[in-house]
């Protein structure tokens, strides 16, 4: 017991004084995954006709100031400076070599205008939009075969104005899937930090098929009933770091996915080597998700530390029949949940598919899961974790997890099927699945 309490102590001690971190010495960090660059070239967005008075639209204006950056090449690239300030505008794309840096009090604002917001072609993992047939709305901030791209600045907002766009899809109304709020497709060398991102239309910040893609100390807040507003969505991308940051959104916080069904089987494009923590948040889904989409696999996951309040699930691996794929070597370690409806949900059988073309018989491999040192306070039913018949879920792990709290009838035991695996000092005791000792051979559970 007292390990466990000086973890949790330890977990809050790194996680409160964000500001301090420079001074805890022994505090692993992304750094060296991307390397920081300063930019000797500087322009600002009002040379290019920029007006922040959140009325002007700046479309045109940042068009030419990314056409200027990408033509001009300058060694070492260019640094765009958005001044305090309100700035309106249409989606648009950033380019290799650049700093968008946003200064305290400045504001990138999402045009309320959705009809002429540009389509593009869908995703080849996902073979379709996610949510509408045909192509998808391009994101509001957008990057594509980039490379050595910073987004940052002094905390200043980049805003969604996404109410629009959830009303369309309360009302079915939406043509086609909403746009994310950032999004790189093809890109390397990625830092995204220091900025707020509010109200996305969709998912809030979108890598996909990147590599060496880092996002921390960022804010990212969605009101909690906006529909699908995921915080951070690494997508058949590797060597991704997302660390000290604070997400409250309507869905799930950061969930790493890598495709849906026959097409991302077909596009074959795992996630891996994701890096997850220091994350604090609330949602009424999940904290930290893995799928539903993983149909490209995943593997090489860890997230810790993580602090989650008022949550729908803490921790949530999700996958489906006809999916493929895997999910793999994933450890979750060191998470506080408080007020949630579960805690630990592992199953098969979540998620909807694209078209009626997908294989039954494209069975996910999940294999290798160790979550260890959770601590719940009010939580409604500890866990559940549910395999698939013809493919059983095996080698999941779990030591030091303490999940209680739930009262009253709402109250549910853990329940699980078609899985196997470990369980030590787990409280409540999960499931008779799940074996006290190492004799499966599939744990190793470090004590
Ligand atoms: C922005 O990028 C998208 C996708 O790569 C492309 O279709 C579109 O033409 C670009 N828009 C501009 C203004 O460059
Ligand atoms: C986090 O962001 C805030 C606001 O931009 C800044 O004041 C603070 O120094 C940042 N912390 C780190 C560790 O970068
Ligand atoms: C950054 O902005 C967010 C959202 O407005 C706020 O919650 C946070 O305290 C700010 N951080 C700093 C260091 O100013
Ligand atoms: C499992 O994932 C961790 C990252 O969480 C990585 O360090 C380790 O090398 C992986 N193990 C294997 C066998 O790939």
């Amino acid at each position: 017991m007292h390990r466990f309490v000086s973890s949790i102590l330890l977990c809050f001690v790194v996680v409160a004084p964000l500001m301090n971190l420079r001074a805890l010495a022994d505090v692993v960090t992304c750094s060296g995954i991307v390397p920081m660059r300063d930019r000797s070239d500087i322009v600002s967005i009002t040379e290019f006709g920029g007006v922040g008075d959140g009325v002007t639209m700046n479309t045109e204006a940042f068009r030419a100031v990314i056409y200027r950056i990408q033509r001009l090449r300058s060694s070492g690239g260019t640094l765009l400076y958005i001044p305090p300030g309100v700035y309106l505008t249409g989606s648009f794309n950033l380019t290799s070599h650049m700093t968008l840096y946003l200064a305290r009090g400045a504001v990138i604002k999402a045009t309320q205008d959705t009809t002429n917001w540009p389509l593009i072609a869908p995703l080849p993992s996902y073979g379709r939009g996610r949510e509408r047939p045909g192509g998808r709305y391009m994101s509001f901030i957008h990057g594509d075969g980039l490379h050595d791209v910073i987004i940052t600045g002094e905390n200043g907002t980049i805003d969604g104005q996404g109410e629009i766009w959830w009303n369309m899809w309360r009302q079915r109304t939406l043509e086609f899937t909403r746009p994310n709020l950032v999004e790189f497709m093809h890109s390397q060398r990625i830092i995204i930090s220091n900025v707020v991102f509010q109200n996305s239309p969709f998912w809030n910040i979108h890598p996909v098929y990147c590599s060496n893609v880092v996002i921390k100390n960022v804010t990212i807040l969605a009101p909690l009933d906006s529909p699908n507003t995921d915080g951070i969505d690494p997508d058949s991308s590797s060597h991704v770091c997302i660390e000290d940051s604070y997400i409250s959104t309507g869905d799930d916080l950061v969930a790493v996915k890598s495709g849906w069904d026959e097409y991302g089987i077909a596009y074959n494009r795992p996630s891996s080597d994701i890096t997850i923590r220091r994350v604090t948040g609330s949602s009424p889904f999940a904290g930290i998700a893995v799928g539903s989409e993983t149909s490209g696999g995943v593997e090489n996951v860890l997230a810790e530390h993580i602090n989650l309040y008022n949550m729908g699930v803490g921790i949530h691996l999700k996958t489906n029949i006809g999916r493929g794929g895997f999910i793999r070597n994933i450890t979750v370690s060191d998470v506080y949940v408080e007020n949630a409806r579960k805690g630990i949900k592992i199953a098969g059988d979540v998620g909807d598919h694209p078209d009626g073309k997908f294989d039954p018989n494209a069975l996910p491999v999940v294999k290798g899961v160790t979550i260890k040192n959770v601590w719940g306070e009010n939580v409604q039913q500890p866990g559940s974790i549910h395999g698939l018949r013809n493919s059983p879920f095996t080698g999941i792990c779990l030591s030091n997890i303490k999940l209680g709290g739930g009262t009253g009838p709402r109250k549910t035991p853990w329940q699980c099927s078609d899985v196997s695996g470990g369980a030590v000092e787990v409280s409540p005791w999960p499931c008779s699945e799940l074996t006290t000792t190492h004799q499966t051979g599939e744990c190793s559970i470090p004590f």
